[in-house]
């Protein structure tokens, strides 16, 4: 049994605080009675309906996909290119748990479960995600540590991190960087080279939690097991 308004928000009708606006304003019955009672009980046996519509909780989906370059971490997109969303096939409403950008590679999430991507997106939550970054020149140890301690981006210290070299390779002058961040600011590993000037080059995420790209080629995917699910519910 669960509050009416968390039923019709998991059901993908409204958010919880318009749920409530439709309860109080009488377009919701159950079993075919009228209620405006906000946090009465339902469950799945209880027909809800909202405006005459029949409301049916969607089946929850989750799925891990090898993101490819040049696709969109979004639903939408208002220019029409490809996204992240379009290379899943399901015909239930999944989005990302989080972002990459346009040209970033590697582990993205989708689901159609918002309180697990309320979990993993909450300021508060610990996921840690492991890139690999190549950037221009030589990236040096005293770098790897300013950046691992914490600088101010946009007046904020980045929490602790990790920064390691990996790879230098001379002839073009490029390094290859280990990431390991726990936040999920927008741009974030970008930005934190450029703060010291360095360029990214390529950037490709290579494990978010436990998770990594194993046996995924570049635009597939899999779907997570219960286990995996789990797992992911229970991090903190
Ligand atoms: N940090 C970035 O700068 N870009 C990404 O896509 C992910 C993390």
């Amino acid at each position: 049994m669960e509050r009416l308004q968390k039923f019709l928000s998991e059901c993908g009708v409204a958010s919880r605080r318009r749920s409530e606006e439709l309860i109080l304003s009488g377009k919701v019955t159950v079993n075919g009675v009228v209620v405006k009672t906000l946090g009465t009980k339902v469950s799945d046996n209880d027909l809800v309906s909202v405006n005459g519509k029949v409301v049916k909780r969607d089946i929850k989906e989750y799925y891990l996909l090898y993101k490819p370059r040049g696709v969109i971490s979004s639903v939408k997109d208002e220019k029409n290119r490809k996204t992240v969303v379009d290379l899943v096939h399901t015909s239930s409403r999944i989005y990302p748990i989080g972002r990459l950008d346009y040209d970033t590679t590697g582990i993205i999430l989708l689901t159609n479960d918002g309180e697990l991507s309320n979990l993993l997106m909450h300021p508060k939550s610990n996921v840690s995600k492991e890139y690999i970054a190549k950037v221009k020149g030589f990236f040096s140890k005293d770098d790897a540590l300013l950046l691992s301690k914490g600088v101010l981006l946009n007046g904020k210290k980045t929490k602790p991190a990790l920064f390691k070299l990996k790879k230098y390779d001379k002839k073009s002058d490029t390094s290859y960087v280990k990431v390991v961040i726990s936040e999920g600011r927008n741009h974030q590993v970008k930005d934190m080279f450029s703060f010291l000037g360095y360029n990214v080059l390529k950037l490709k995420r290579e494990k978010y939690a436990f998770l990594d790209l194993s046996g995924l080629k570049s635009g597939e995917y899999r779907k997570l097991s219960l286990k995996e699910v789990r797992q992911l519910y229970s991090l903190k």
